[in-house]
């Protein structure tokens, strides 16, 4: 049952700390500053990455393929919906790896089935142990979160983000890029202690006192870069699946490129600050001028605090960490919001947590 909370959405965001330690157990080992995530498949010849989902699962992806690129793999991630082999940069060398929580979504299963046709090797991240992804697949890599009853992705978005790290890792290792991994030490040791700074930003979150100074507003603008640019776009999607408001998310650097058009004194700009690069800095301060709130989810001490009318703390950790704990913050202001305007948090009007037709 839904225990103290209202909503199985909320309860689902508050079990992060554990379903995350699920996710990581004996798959982490801070002491060598190692990762094992025991996968059988023969990766050895891969020489590049798709990784295909839809919705939550397909930022995801975007969250993988960014790490990937980080670390000299060639990846890329595709919406399921828009895959296709003949526009695909699929060669015998590539690895698929569908990303579906449920395992069932018919859009992400038709572009697993064309690829398993290829020979190509697959494999399947996905919570539902048995899923049809599942077995599909050559191989399942399970993110261990629990049963998810939410129709809004919330934990199975942290515990996929935090496979596809590991998965990652793992890779660049086999495919031998001669780029390490940025940062290996930092962010083994962050990735443990991940549950432990979930916990601490769901104890301290401001999201609910902001969810009800920033209601009623025409549209709710999430901006971020790299994998800061996946977590906005996250944050834009669940925002609109609950609250039912307009919100869109991009990469900081597109808003000048149209999107400022629709900036006014009524469009919050969520900006997710969780690298040092102050360019999304910059672009904040171009919707300030024209009189946008700004709320930062960020360090205090990041530059982005001087133009920013409010902040979701976001602790200094990882790029990883940083943009996953962004990304609660996130979880909790669609979430504080949505109740403020009375909707149906676990089962929000069109949707159905699994779409088994194209
Ligand atoms: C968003 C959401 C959907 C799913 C999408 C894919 O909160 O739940 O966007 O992420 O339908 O579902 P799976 O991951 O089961 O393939």
């Amino acid at each position: 049952g839904k225990g103290q909370f209202d909503h199985f959405m909320l309860k689902e965001i508050h079990t992060q700390p554990t379903s995350l330690q699920k996710t990581l157990e004996g798959r982490l080992d801070p002491e060598a500053g190692d990762i094992d995530l025991d996968i059988e498949t023969d990766l050895s010849d891969v020489d590049s990455v798709q990784l295909v989902g839809c919705g939550t699962s397909y930022h995801a992806a975007l969250f993988g393929a960014s790490l990937l690129n980080r670390c000299d793999v060639p990846a890329r991630a595709i919406r399921a919906s828009e895959y296709d082999l003949t526009t695909g940069s699929l060669t015998d060398n590539t690895l698929f790896i569908a990303v579906t929580q449920s395992g069932e979504t018919a859009d992400t299963l038709s572009a697993l089935r064309q690829v398993n046709e290829e020979g190509v090797e697959t494999l399947a991240v996905t919570n539902v142990v048995q899923s049809t992804a599942a077995r599909e697949a050559d191989e399942p890599v399970y993110i261990r979160a629990g049963p998810e009853i939410g129709v809004a992705a919330t934990k199975t978005f942290s515990s996929q983000a935090a496979v596809l790290t590991l998965l990652s890792q793992h890779l660049s290792d086999i495919v031998d890029s001669g780029v390490p991994a940025d940062n290996l030490d930092r962010l083994v040791s962050d990735m443990a202690e991940l549950p432990d700074a979930v916990e601490q930003v769901l104890q301290t979150s401001d999201a609910k006192r902001l969810a009800r100074e920033y209601l009623d507003m025409n549209a709710y603008f999430f901006i971020g870069r790299g994998l800061g640019c996946s977590v906005a776009k996250e944050g834009a999607l669940k925002f609109k699946e609950i609250t039912y408001e307009h919100a869109e998310g991009f990469a900081s650097g597109e808003l000048k490129h149209g999107p400022l058009a629709l900036v006014t004194d009524r469009t919050p700009i969520f900006a997710v600050c969780t690298d040092g690069s102050g360019k999304t800095v910059t672009n904040a301060e171009e919707a300030k001028t024209r009189g946008a709130p700004i709320v930062a989810l960020g360090p205090s001490d990041h530059q982005i605090m001087d133009t920013a009318d409010e902040q979701l703390y976001v602790p200094d950790r990882h790029p990883v960490c940083a943009n996953l704990l962004a990304n609660v913050q996130l979880q909790l202001l669609s979430y504080y919001c949505a109740t403020e305007l009375d909707r149906e948090i676990d089962k929000p009007r069109n949707l159905a947590k699994s779409v088994t037709v194209e």
